[in-house]
C-alpha cells in the first residue's frame, strides 16, 4: 500500500483499551494490587526492553517464546535488544543487579510482546499481572503464591476454572527422566504428529503438551515425571499439594503440564477457564525457577511466581457474565448559562475538594447542557444563572427524581464538600 493510502491503525495483534471498557482494567489492577500487597508483594517496574541475552539465557533459546516469537531489534547504538515477552526474566535480572534482601517479593503489571498468530485471546501485545518471590524454596511459599492467584480469580468472580499442578523435577532427577522420555519417543517417532516426528528429540517434554491426537495417543504409555522425581522434589511436591488442600484450593495433579518457558524447576501450575475455547483457555500460570538467578549471573537463589493474562481473564469474566464494572459517574454536572467562567471556577473548587464533577464547554444553550448532564449519569445539576452568580449561590436540581430545586450559598456547598467528601 502506498503511504498516501495508509490509514493509521493499531498494529495487527494489538488493541486499544478505551473507556468505558478501561474502567474494568482499572478496577482489576486495584484488586490485584490490594491482594498482592496483602501477601507482602511490592510494586516493581522494569524496562519494557532488555538486552536480548536476558531472555535468551533466562527463558531459553529452545523455547518458542524466544526462538520464534521474540521482538528483537538493534538500536541506533548497535545493541541487540528485545521487547519483553513476559515478566519473570526482567524481574529476576533486576534482582540480580540490585541484590535486595531476601525474601524479595515483587508484583507487576506489564505489557508483554510475542510475535504470535493473532486470534481471539492471543495477541502480539498482551498484558499480565504477576508476582515473583525470590530467596526461599520453602514449599509454603509455593502455596502462598498459588493461593494469591486463586483469590484473585475469586475476587473477579471467575468460578469456572481449573488449577492443574505438576513438578518438573530438578537437575538431580530431570535429566534422567528426559532421557527416558526421549528413548520412549524414539521408539514411537513414526506415530507422532508431523512437527514432533522431526523435533521430539530437541525438547521431548513439549510432546507431552501437544494437543494433536497422534501425540496424545502415543504419550498415554510414556513415562511420566511424577514417578521419576528424586526424594527432594517428591517431598517438595507433597508439601505443596498438602498445603493447597489445607487452604481449601482444589488442584488437579497433571504430570503432562510442561510449561513453555525453560526456566521452570519443581512446582509448575496453570489455571484454565472452562468457559473459554480450548487452545486459549489458560488464564494464568507459573512455577518455580530455582536456577534462573544463577543463569542471569547472580547467586543461586530460588524463586517462584505467576503471570495472569489480563485480556484472557477478562474474556473468562465475559464468558461467565462476571466482573461487570460500571464506569464512575460524576456526582454533579455544572450547568452555567452565564458564559462559562462561573462553571470554570466551581468545577475547580469542587474537584479540589475531592468531588467528581463535569460541565459543558463552548457556551452551549441551557437545553443542550441539561442533555449533557443527563447523559453523564450525574444525579445532580448545579445550575449557575445570572441570579446565582450575582448572589454567590448555586441552585441544586435532582435529575433522577421529582423534587423541588434548592438554592444554597456557594460557601455552604463548598463547606459541605470539604467536610463530607460528597455533595449528594
Ligand atoms: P505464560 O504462561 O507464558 O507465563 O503467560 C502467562 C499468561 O499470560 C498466560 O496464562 C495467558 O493468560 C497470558 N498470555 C500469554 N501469552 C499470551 C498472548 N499471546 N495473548 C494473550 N494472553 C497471553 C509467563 O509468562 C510466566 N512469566 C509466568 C511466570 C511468572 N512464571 C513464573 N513467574
Amino acid at each position: 500500500m502506498t503511504d498516501e493510502h495508509y490509514l493509521p491503525q493499531a498494529p495487527s495483534g494489538t488493541h486499544d483499551v478505551l473507556p468505558p471498557a478501561s474502567a474494568r482494567w482499572e478496577a482489576l489492577l486495584v484488586i490485584f494490587a490490594d491482594l498482592a500487597e496483602r501477601y507482602g508483594f511490592a510494586l516493581v517496574h522494569t524496562p519494557m526492553f532488555e538486552d536480548a541475552r536476558v531472555f535468551r539465557r533466562g527463558i531459553g533459546e529452545a523455547s518458542e517464546v524466544v526462538g520464534k516469537e521474540m521482538y528483537e531489534f538493534t538500536d541506533r547504538g548497535g545493541r541487540s535488544l528485545a521487547l519483553r515477552p513476559e515478566g519473570t526474566a526482567s524481574v529476576v535480572r533486576a534482582f540480580v543487579q540490585h541484590r535486595p534482601a531476601t525474601p524479595w517479593r515483587a508484583w507487576y503489571a506489564t505489557p508483554s510482546f510475542r510475535y504470535e498468530r493473532p486470534q481471539a485471546g492471543r495477541y502480539r501485545q498482551h498484558h499480565q499481572v504477576g508476582v515473583e518471590a525470590l530467596g526461599t524454596d520453602d514449599p509454603d511459599l509455593d502455596v502462598e503464591v498459588i493461593a494469591l492467584a486463586s483469590h484473585f480469580y475469586d475476587a473477579l468472580g471467575v468460578t469456572q476454572r481449573q488449577l492443574r499442578i505438576n513438578s518438573m523435577g530438578d537437575p538431580e532427577c530431570r535429566p534422567a527422566y528426559v532421557d527416558a522420555l526421549r528413548a520412549f519417543l524414539a521408539a514411537h517417532s513414526a506415530e507422532l504428529c508431523e512437527e514432533h516426528e522431526e523435533r521430539y528429540s530437541l525438547n521431548p517434554l513439549r510432546v507431552l503438551d501437544c494437543k494433536k491426537a497422534s501425540c496424545v495417543l502415543v504419550t498415554q504409555a510414556a513415562p511420566m515425571i511424577d514417578a521419576a522425581l528424586c526424594d527432594g522434589c517428591a517431598e517438595h511436591h507433597r508439601r505443596v499439594v498438602e498445603g493447597l488442600a489445607a487452604a481449601g484450593i482444589d488442584a488437579v495433579p497433571d504430570p503432562r503440564l510442561v510449561r513453555g518457558l525453560d526456566y521452570y524447576m519443581r512446582t509448575t501450575f496453570e489455571f484454565s477457564s472452562s468457559a473459554l475455547e480450548g487452545s486459549q483457555n489458560a488464564i494464568g500460570g507459573g512455577g518455580r525457577y530455582d536456577g534462573l538467578a544463577e543463569a542471569l549471573g547472580g547467586p543461586a537463589t530460588p524463586g517462584i511466581g505467576f503471570g495472569i493474562g489480563i485480556e484472557r481473564v477478562l474474556l473468562a469474566c465475559d464468558a461467565e457474565d462476571a466482573f461487570v464494572i460500571e464506569p464512575p459517574r460524576p456526582e454533579a454536572f455544572v450547568v452555567d448559562v452565564t458564559g462559562g467562567e462561573a462553571a470554570r471556577d466551581l468545577v475547580e473548587a469542587l474537584r479540589n475538594r475531592g468531588i467528581f464533577v463535569e460541565r459543558s464547554y463552548d457556551d452551549r444553550s441551557m437545553k443542550s447542557q441539561f442533555k449533557a448532564a443527563d447523559r453523564s449519569g450525574a444525579p445532580l445539576a448545579l445550575v449557575l444563572g445570572r441570579d446565582e452568580v450575582e448572589s454567590g449561590s448555586v441552585t441544586i436540581r435532582r435529575l433522577r427524581e421529582q423534587s423541588d430545586q434548592v438554592t444554597i450559598s456557594m460557601t455552604e456547598l463548598l463547606a459541605r464538600a470539604e467536610e463530607t467528601g460528597t455533595i449528594l
